[in-house]
């Protein structure tokens, strides 16, 4: 499915959601949306204010969407508390599938809750069956976590990834008993592991 670059800005902007100015994943989700071959379902984890949510209403008008956050902001635009947020941890196996039993499989999965790689890896294994054409990890804190992410996910069985970079790169992170600051931010998106084309009788 196309979507311009211009128009996934615009939305972004509209709510002053910080994938548009600030981390700039304007590319990302425009090549991401290309692979696609449509997007009746989406669910975004992490809501905050609601910006993001209110980006997505605007960008994707066709589009189900549906966020998961853990605890619900109280100064949560008023515009975003009639979307359809569902209540829980997206890290604890046990509370996404009792929340998702019935659900539908999601066409795209963003997570942008906890940004911590072993919540990124928990949650994603979480979702596993439950997204069909892409699953999209933003804010992965510093080139290490990325690594660390992708070869989880290969060991995981996954080989079809690509990493972008943030324009942010303020980032903090623990490493060594240390505070490192100014660590670039990645997002990472996963496909599905290409097929290969069946061989001829
Ligand atoms: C970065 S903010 C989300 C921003 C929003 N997506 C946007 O772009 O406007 C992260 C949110 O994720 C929520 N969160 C953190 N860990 C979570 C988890 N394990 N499950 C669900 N939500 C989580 C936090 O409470 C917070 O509201």
């Amino acid at each position: 499915m196309e979507i311009t670059k211009e128009a996934i800005r615009a939305g972004f902007d509209k709510y002053l959601c910080d994938k548009g100015s600030q981390h700039d994943y304007t590319l990302m989700y425009h090549e991401t949306f290309k692979e696609l071959t449509g997007c009746a379902r989406m669910l975004e984890i992490g809501v905050g204010a609601g910006r993001s949510a209110l980006a997505w209403r605007e960008i994707l008008p066709s589009t189900e969407l549906t966020f998961l956050e853990k605890t619900p902001y109280e100064g949560m635009l008023e515009e975003a508390k009639a979307l359809n947020i569902v209540v829980g941890d997206s890290a604890r196996a046990s509370v996404v599938s009792a929340l998702f039993r019935d659900a539908h499989p999601f066409d795209m999965i963003i997570d942008d809750g906890d940004h911590r790689p072993d919540f990124q890896f928990q949650t994603f294994l979480n979702f596993e069956n439950r997204w069909t054409q892409a699953y999209v990890i933003e804010d992965i804190i510093g080139q290490e976590n990325e690594r660390l992410l992708r070869r989880r996910l290969k060991s995981h069985g996954y080989n079809n990834m690509r990493t972008y970079s943030s324009k942010l790169s303020n980032g903090s992170l623990r490493m060594n008993g240390k505070v490192e600051t100014n660590v670039p931010f990645y997002a990472m998106v996963i496909f599905p592991n290409a097929t290969e084309a069946p061989q001829p009788e």
